[in-house]
């Protein structure tokens, strides 16, 4: 049979890459966001005009072809099938060309839905106004996410407001699963996963302390973090080290003690660590000031607990008083319809953290960079002895933070959602972060 030259390419290509088409069927349109592990695109479907998100598949490091991360990403991802889990539409790859940089490789890009926002960015755009029941929203949804992760056996173990993607219509997305894996429970062993995971701003003292055989309630403390942040607008711990960051915890939440959590004497680090004495739990004391609803601070306390096996599941959250008392849990499409551009931390002004230091190589450490300057290091719920730190309103663009509450004690029945939302207004916020 003859086969011609064009049909001997096409057959070429389909031999070595079925199911996996070329990428050229998007074209790029903007840059938005830039990990360790890839840069991200947002692009469309040359024909049906579909807005895509492309994540490269970092290759540079590889000497053994596909990496091994990636495989796990998009397995995982392969795996969930939930409404407030980022989708993977398929892997795309680029035409394999042989000249001196590329020899016949590939790069390869995950395809996902697009969502227009992510919640960093959100955060960092201080004409971007929640209300409580917007709050409540965006909190039930995360927690949605988690439970189902949580109940499909794997970890995220990089919870953190930019893992966090809102589409224009106000679902919420869990995504960027580059550090997830499964786990098991009580098979009689321990586990021994690695620690050096999660983002440090949002990593739990179990991690911290060395533990290898965690679970789900890692990924709880991480959304602990940003619940609170859902007010403050800026991470509530921004530790500069594994020790500082323990520092930060135990200003908070009180001393690191077999008291309040037996067996930690025994976690590796803990004789290696220097764990500050004397400090009573203060997580609703210093969220106050921020957060004027109680279940809102009590929600946030118990997802902050020090113990892992006593910190609040995703399933008891989402039962939590918070989410069924007025004002309820309201839709997030009319506020997101007030604006019409995309929010990227990649994208926020450069006082938010925009780089990223951190790994997706097991072995290393993984940390979000300092790009705040002063004011990271400075800022947190975790200051010492209650005393206010340096960090003005000004100086960390907190002048204009508003922050919603009930405005009335009494309004504790259940509602309509129409009338619950009006029931939340806004106030300015103290002078002072953390
Ligand atoms: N489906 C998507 N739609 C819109 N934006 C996305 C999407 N996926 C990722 N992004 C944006 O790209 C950023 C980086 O993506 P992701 O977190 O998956 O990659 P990463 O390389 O692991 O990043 P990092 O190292 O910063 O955690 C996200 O914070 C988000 O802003
Ligand atoms: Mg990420």
């Amino acid at each position: 049979m003859m086969v011609s030259n064009r049909d001997r390419m096409i057959q070429y290509d389909d031999l070595h890459f079925p199911y996996c088409d070329d990428v050229s069927k998007y074209e790029k349109l903007d840059k938005i966001g830039q990990g360790t592990f890839g840069e991200v695109f947002k692009a469309r479907h040359k024909r049906s005009k579909k807005v895509v998100a492309l994540k490269k598949v970092l290759m540079e490091n590889e000497k053994e072809g596909f990496p091994i991360t990636a495989l796990r990403e998009i397995k995982i991802l392969q795996q969930l099938k939930h409404d407030n889990i980022v989708k993977l539409n398929e892997i795309c790859r680029t035409k394999p060309v042989n000249n001196a940089y590329n020899r016949w490789r590939s790069t390869f890009y995950l395809v996902f839905d697009f969502c227009e926002h992510d919640l960093a960015g959100l955060l960092s755009n201080f004409s971007v106004k929640f209300s409580l029941g917007e709050i409540k929203k965006v909190m039930q949804q995360l927690l949605e996410g988690l439970f189902y992760i949580h109940s499909s056996k794997i970890l995220h173990r990089d919870m953190k407001a930019a893992n966090v993607l809102i589409t224009k219509s106000g679902t919420l997305k869990l995504a960027d699963f580059g550090l997830a894996r499964a786990f098991s429970q009580r098979n009689g062993q321990p586990n021994r996963y690695t620690n050096r995971v999660v983002t440090l701003w949002y990593r739990p003292p179990e991690l911290l302390l060395g533990e290898r055989n965690y679970g789900p309630p890692i990924d709880i403390w991480g959304s602990g973090c940003i619940m609170a942040e859902m007010w403050t607008r800026t991470p509530i711990m921004q530790g500069n080290t594994e020790q500082h960051q323990l520092t930060l915890i135990s200003q908070l939440c009180g001393t690191i003690c077999p008291e309040v959590w037996p067996g930690v004497e025994s976690l590796p680090l803990y004789a290696a660590m220097e764990l500050p004495r004397n400090h009573k739990r203060k997580v609703k004391e210093r969220l106050k000031p921020y957060i004027r609803d109680a279940h809102a601070c009590d929600l946030i306390d118990k997802m902050l607990t020090l113990d892992p096996s006593k910190r609040i599941d995703a399933d008891t959250a989402l039962n939590h008083d918070f989410f069924w008392l007025d004002p309820l849990p309201c839709d997030l499409g009319t506020m997101l319809s007030h604006h019409t551009h995309s929010m990227f931390e990649f994208l926020a002004p450069p006082r938010r953290n925009r780089h990223h230091h951190h790994h997706h190589h097991m072995h290393h450490n993984q940390q979000p960079s300092q790009a705040g300057g002063a004011q990271s290091s400075a800022g947190g719920v975790g200051g010492a002895g209650g005393s206010v730190n340096s960090v003005t309103q000004s100086s960390s663009g907190l002048s204009h933070h508003h922050q919603p509450h009930s405005s009335s004690s009494a309004s504790q029945g259940r509602r309509h959602r129409a009338a619950a939302a009006s029931v939340a207004s806004m106030s300015t916020c103290p002078e002072r972060i953390f």
